[in-house]
Order: structure tokens, then C-alpha cells, then sequence
């Protein structure tokens, strides 16, 4: 059965071609409005979400699909003390796959070891999120029109951003990828990913306090929330809320080309008055958002099929 925990899971060359589904349903959405006619999509959503559980289930409406599920932990069995392994077992008998977002680092790969179905990771705690990975692969390749030679700056809580880490190991196989780190010392990126990931594969980073410092050779400014929900203390988060804000100003520093994105929810880290910049790209991200689950969905679930086949 395959899965997707992690943006590894896939290979270059099954990225392009899963990219290349989401640009073909971006331009022709009629032809798959009934690809997933009777299939059913549950999300299993332990922790809040509005994008990621929205877009997953919009994008098995848009197939001809349907869903179901819960959103929250307190609406559900786990409230009762369930585990997510018994949880997982009961929806393979009700649906055909399964989005989970749960809070504990590794929590859909646990489900995904008892599942029957194929199991999306929505977001496991402050780990990974493959599907924001799809989305942002998709939003820089379909405005930028390349996903090598780029210089992206990372901005923000890069110690609890699971987006970040997931995007770090997804644009470190592509050529000439450079990263600026742009974080508070206490919100730096974590060893795991800073030393496991980009020294060992020999990518050139650079980490600097300052936004500023970096805007004029950036590509691509991917902004990220300060993850309040990860914080021990909220003293520490209220001093570190607003360490970045994106203003006009700001971006008066950057190339006339350079993207900005944000996974979002945005909090004070984008001003407002950003959104009308042409090089603002984190609303048209959401959209792309919906047209790479789609393409997931279509992918895994033809998978499975071939699996059951097999
Ligand atoms: C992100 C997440 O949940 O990690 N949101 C999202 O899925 N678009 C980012 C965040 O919550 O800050």
C-alpha cells in the first residue's frame, strides 16, 4: 500500500509527473470532474486546520468524490481514549483513503502501518507536512518555472515549522538550490535538518537574524507563522511573535521577481498591505493547494488499485 508521510516517499521523477497532473487539472478540471465518482476521502484531523483540511476535501469534491470525518480530536474517539491504530483500522472499512493531522510527530505513520487504505500525512506535530510541500513545489514551478537554480529564504519559526523541514528535504534534491535561514537564535532550524540534511548533502546555507540582510538575493521569501501550539512557555512566544513583519518597505529591497509565500495562516508576519504586490503569491498558493491533493488522490488511490490487482 503506498503512502505519503514525508516528500521523500516520492522520487524526482514521480514529483514531475505528479506536478504535471496538477497542471493538467489546473487547465482541463472537466476531464477529472468524475475520476473519483463513489471513492470516498476521509480526514482525520486531530489538530485545527482550515487550508489543509478544506483543500483535501474540495479537491475530492472536484473529483467526484466524497468524504467524510472529524475535526477535531474532541469530536472523536480519541477523546474515549482510542488508539490512532484501532482509529485507522475501522475508517479503512468506511473509506477509500484517509488525511490525517495529528499533533504527535510520527502519528501518521503509525496509522498508516494498520491501514487498509492509503494514509496522507496532513502534518504530524512540528515534523513534516509533504502536502504544503506539493503546494509550494507546484506554486514555485508554475510562477518561477524552475525548481533549480533558485535562492529561497526560509523566514520565521524554522524550529517548529513542520512546512519548512518538509520543504528543505523536497528542494534539496533539485540542482543549485541555495537557502537563506532568517530566524531568532531560539527559533534557529533544528539539528536534524540543519546538520542530517543540508550539510550532509553538501547544500550552501546561510543562517542571518536579519531579514533585511537578506531580501535583495532571494528568489523565493517563504514567510512561516511563530507555532504558538509548540511553544513551552507563552512568554517566549510573545517575545518572538513579531520578530519578523513584512512591510512594503521591506520589499522595496527585493528583486522585481521575487516570490513571496506563506503556508498561512498568517498572523502579523505578512502586513496587510503586501497582499496587492504583485510578487504576494501565498493566496494564488492556496489555490495550487487544491489541484496538487487532487492530484494525490488520483495518484494513490490508482496505486492502491494496482496494488489490489496485483
Ligand atoms: C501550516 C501547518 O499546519 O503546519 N498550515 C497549513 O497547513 N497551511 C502552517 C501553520 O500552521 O503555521
Amino acid at each position: 500500500m503506498r503512502h505519503l508521510m514525508s516528500p521523500l516517499d516520492f522520487t524526482v521523477e514521480e514529483l514531475d509527473t505528479l506536478l504535471d497532473l496538477a497542471g493538467d487539472i489546473e487547465k482541463n478540471p472537466d476531464k477529472y470532474a468524475h475520476a473519483c465518482d463513489g471513492k470516498k476521502l476521509a480526514t482525520c484531523f486531530y489538530e485545527p486546520s482550515t487550508r489543509t483540511r478544506l483543500s483535501f476535501e474540495a479537491a475530492m469534491l472536484n473529483l467526484g468524490g466524497s468524504v467524510l470525518g472529524f475535526a477535531s480530536a474532541d469530536s472523536s474517539s480519541a477523546a474515549k481514549g482510542e488508539s490512532i491504530s484501532d482509529t485507522i483500522r475501522v475508517i479503512s472499512c468506511y473509506a477509500d483513503i484517509c488525511a490525517m493531522r495529528h499533533p504527535k510527530e510520527g502519528a501518521a505513520l503509525v496509522a498508516s502501518q494498520k491501514s487498509k487504505i492509503p494514509v496522507i500525512n496532513a502534518g504530524d506535530g512540528g515534523h513534516q507536512h509533504p502536502t504544503q510541500t506539493l503546494t509550494d513545489l507546484l506554486t514555485i514551478r508554475s510562477l518561477k518555472g524552475r525548481l533549480n537554480d533558485l535562492t529561497i529564504g526560509l523566514c520565521g519559526d524554522l524550529k517548529f515549522g513542520r512546512t519548512v523541514h518538509s520543504l528543505i528535504n523536497a528542494l534539496i534534491r533539485y540542482d543549485n538550490v541555495k537557502f537563506v535561514l532568517i530566524s531568532p537564535e531560539e527559533l534557529r532550524l533544528p539539528d536534524y535538518i540543519r546538520e542530517d540534511v543540508l550539510v550532509a548533502n553538501g547544500v550552501e546555507f546561510k543562517e542571518m537574524e536579519r531579514l533585511e540582510d537578506a531580501m535583495g538575493e532571494l528568489d523565493v521569501l517563504y514567510m512561516t507563522r511563530v507555532q504558538r501550539e509548540r511553544f513551552f512557555n507563552e512568554e517566549d512566544y510573545v517575545r518572538l511573535k513579531d520578530f519578523y513583519i513584512l512591510t512594503k518597505e521591506k520589499m522595496e529591497l527585493a528583486r522585481p521577481d521575487m516570490l513571496v509565500l506563506h503556508p498561512l495562516p498568517r498572523v502579523n508576519e505578512i502586513s496587510v498591505e503586501v497582499d496587492d504586490d504583485p510578487r504576494a503569491a501565498y493566496f494564488k498558493q492556496a489555490q495550487y493547494g487544491v489541484y496538487v491533493r487532487m492530484a494525490l488522490i488520483l495518484t494513490l488511490l490508482e496505486a492502491a488499485k494496482e496494488d489490489e490487482h496485483a
